[in-house]
């Protein structure tokens, strides 16, 4: 039997002693925001929708089985589910399928090449067609921050904010900003009429942190996700994708 040592190749940095695991840690902020602004702080592995599916992805059961079914969704199949909640532990792979939702959402049909063998390429979608929705539960602000600058700090008014940017947020300003959470007509609002990909990573630890800073935080949270289940349930081109790190963990 041949060793690892005969069958793998370390990469460059590790081999010139470059690696740094800072800028190597998946993350998907950042991958979202490279989108948005054209300039990262991460590894390019993860920037780079070619060299992230050719290069740094194993295509896992799991990772080709949910990506699939989340882009039939969007596509407009309404036998795929509408939700999915990803529940592994830490290092299970959950914020790394969603950077490579992540890139499909982004560029669809420019990366044919690269994502054959993880999803079916009818199932590409045109190139900048999805609206991309990332919410990172660590460390989106639960409480109002001064300034004239505006951050959201709710859930909604993030997504609100995300989907339309400052228009949107101003127009629909009292409900994203109200703690309890808003209805049907605010998602008619943000969600109506598109295509949307909703990806919620570390909703535990969110849930821990609005509870802290907010009487009734998660209970609000709860209805809330309950109400935003129910309107992509009803809607096909919309998809959430929830993760939760497994039992094991602290929360
Ligand atoms: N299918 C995969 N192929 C290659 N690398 C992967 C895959 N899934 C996860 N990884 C890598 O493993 C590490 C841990 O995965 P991560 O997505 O951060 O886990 P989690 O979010 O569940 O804690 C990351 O460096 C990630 O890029
Ligand atoms: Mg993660």
């Amino acid at each position: 039997m041949k060793s690892v040592l005969d069958t793998c190749t370390p990469r460059e940095s590790i081999v010139k002693g470059s690696f740094n695991p800072e800028v190597f840690t998946a993350a998907l902020m950042p991958v979202i925001d490279f989108y948005r602004t054209g300039t990262s702080t991460i590894d390019e592995i993860y920037t780079n929708g070619e060299s992230f599916f050719r290069d740094a992805t194993y295509p896992t059961e799991g990772l080709t089985s949910t990506i699939t079914s989340v882009f039939r969704r969007i596509s407009g199949d309404g036998s795929a589910p509408s939700v999915y909640r990803a529940e592994t532990g830490f290092g299970g792979g959950k914020t790394h399928m969603l950077i490579g939702c992540t890139h499909i959402a982004a560029r669809g049909k420019e990366l044919a090449s690269v994502t054959g063998d993880i999803l079916p390429a009818q199932y590409l979608p045109e190139p900048h067609s999805v609206h991309i929705v990332g919410v990172a539960g660590d460390e989106i602000p639960v409480r109002k921050t001064k300034g004239a600058q505006i951050v959201p700090y709710t859930l909604w008014g993030e997504i609100a904010y995300q989907v339309g940017g400052e228009d949107l947020y101003k127009e629909l300003k009292e409900q994203a900003e109200a703690q309890e959470a808003p209805g049907k007509a605010f998602l008619d609002k943000v969600l109506g009429n598109k295509k949307v990909l909703i990806m919620l990573d570390e909703m535990a630890v969110y849930a821990t942190r609005i509870d802290a800073a907010q009487k009734n935080g998660s209970a609000n949270l709860a209805a809330f996700l309950m109400s935003l289940y129910g309107y992509a349930k009803n809607h096909t081109g919309i998809a959430v994708i929830i993760t939760l790190a497994g039992s094991s963990d602290a929360f």
